[in-house]
């Protein structure tokens, strides 16, 4: 990339990449089940306050700084660096945030490869007229069946890595401009479906009633790491797509309006899994299964039950597919800033990714066990460290950077508002964003 880079054509196209980038396997599956972990309401209060105080001015730092280097975020990083006088080494930034990125497609590669499963076998009507009992004992049945998953998992990356080979994930975009709307109507549907239930009360408080004494150091630690996670922010990802963001563009509304619905969407889902939960006498605790377990559930009592399961599917592998784009971008990026060829470059991150995703893969059958490092298996590890330390860490670099070593200046033309937003922006950064990010990194692992 270089400075002849060419622009979003609108700023339409923006908001559109970067919510293709948010709303994923974070919003629907990752939110309920950790959430179902992590107490709840707690959780829920603490991850919403998160999206707030650090995603929100972060997710803002990322864009900016690519906003103002117009390059890759390695390029831009070390342009940026030099224009303002600090070390080149803070291009190190963006090969942390290829290598974080990278951690982070191998199990939702996978995990994604679950839906295209789901989605087949709800074509196949193999969930009509299932009892719960025997949706559950079919997913554990799939979990122990590494083939299936290899299988999927290696149709998943192949979609992500040519669209990304072949550079054509504007189209996708558009497609996701349209089917969006729908899966968000889905999710209506059923959280509205969800009021009937005998559940919804109970869910209604789980969700939304916190018991504060619930809180721990490592339950905020979650609740950080899952508000990077879901807004996409702290590996530069986002970063690259500041790069084409257009000059007259407002930055803060565009990401407010991405959070909003990035947060709904969750919440959306939220009603719906921990209804069924409730209705069924489940564990809200029960872990990655949650929603492939709960939500066939609940579409089977719904009239052509079979047919929104399909569709519900469909879409989830929509929204994941565009994230999944999202992921692999900074990592083809980095290796064509070596001299490598995009589709070269694709191919290796491909095959790099498929690998590590056979450690999660294995973490539900012979592998289970294998607990190297912090009592965590491989798919606990890549599932967990990344995002919940790795994206807040490469979050507060960057909200440094952008909000310490990036001239004034230059910071303030990439924020795109007046004078006044930019120092507010620059006062949360600089005094709440990053030291809150600290405190409860050294708090969570002390
Ligand atoms: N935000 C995505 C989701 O909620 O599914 C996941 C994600 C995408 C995380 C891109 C990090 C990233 F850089
Ligand atoms: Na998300």
């Amino acid at each position: 990339m270089n400075e002849t880079l060419e622009r979003w054509s609108t700023r339409r196209a923006f908001i559109l990449a970067v919510t293709g980038a948010a709303v994923g396997l974070g919003n629907i599956w990752r939110f309920p089940y950790i959430t179902g972990e992590n107490g709840g309401a707690v959780f829920l209060v603490l991850y919403v306050a998160f999206v707030l105080l650090l995603g929100l001015p972060v997710m803002m730092a990322e864009i900016m700084v690519g906003r103002a280097g117009r390059r890759s975020p390695v390029a831009s990083l070390g342009h940026l660096a030099a224009t303002a006088g600090a070390s080149r080494h803070w291009r190190l930034l963006g090969l942390f945030g290829a290598f974080t990125v990278f951690c982070i497609l191998s199990f939702y590669s996978v995990v994604s490869g679950w839906s295209i499963e789901f989605l087949v076998a709800s074509i196949n009507g193999e969930f009509r007229g299932a009892a719960p009992a025997e949706v559950g004992a079919g997913f554990e049945a799939f979990l122990a069946d590494p083939g299936r998953m290899i299988f999927n998992h290696t149709l998943f990356l192949l979609m992500t890595i040519l669209v990304v080979a072949a550079g054509v994930a504007k189209g996708l975009e558009r497609l996701n401009n349209v089917l969006m709307p729908l899966l968000y109507l889905l999710l209506l549907m059923l959280a509205g479906y969800a009021t009937t239930t005998s559940g919804f009360g109970t869910a209604l408080e789980w969700l939304f009633r916190p018991d504060f004494s619930a809180v721990t150091p490592l339950v905020v630690m979650h609740a950080m790491g899952h508000a990077f996670f879901t807004l996409a922010v702290g590996a530069c990802a986002l970063m690259a797509y500041g790069a084409y963001m257009p000059d007259h563009q407002s930055l803060p509304r565009a990401v407010g309006a991405v959070a909003v619905l990035d947060v709904t969407v969750a919440l959306l889902a939220g009603i719906a899994i921990f209804s069924v939960v409730f209705s069924q006498g489940m564990d809200p605790g029960e872990g990655p299964g949650l929603m492939f377990v709960t939500l066939p559930i609940a579409f089977a009592e719904l009239p052509w039950g079979a047919l929104w399961l399909s569709f519900f599917f469909l879409l989830l592998l929509l929204a994941t597919w565009t994230s999944s784009i999202n992921l692999a971008e900074p990592m083809v990026a980095t290796l064509q800033g070596l001299g490598l060829q995009r589709g070269v470059s694709a191919a290796l991150v491909g095959l790099a990714v498929w690998l590590l995703g056979l450690l999660t893969v294995f973490s539900f059958s012979s592998l289970a066990e294998w607990r190297p490092l912090f009592g965590m298996n491989g798919f606990e590890l890549v599932s967990t460290i990344p995002p919940e330390i790795f994206l807040p860490l490469g979050g507060m670099l960057i909200a440094i950077f952008a909000a310490w070593v990036l001239p004034e200046s230059a910071a303030r033309r990439a924020l795109g508002v007046s004078d006044s937003g930019f120092a507010l922006w620059r006062m949360v950064t600089r005094w709440i964003a990053i030291p809150l990010t600290l405190v409860v990194l050294v708090a969570g692992l002390v």
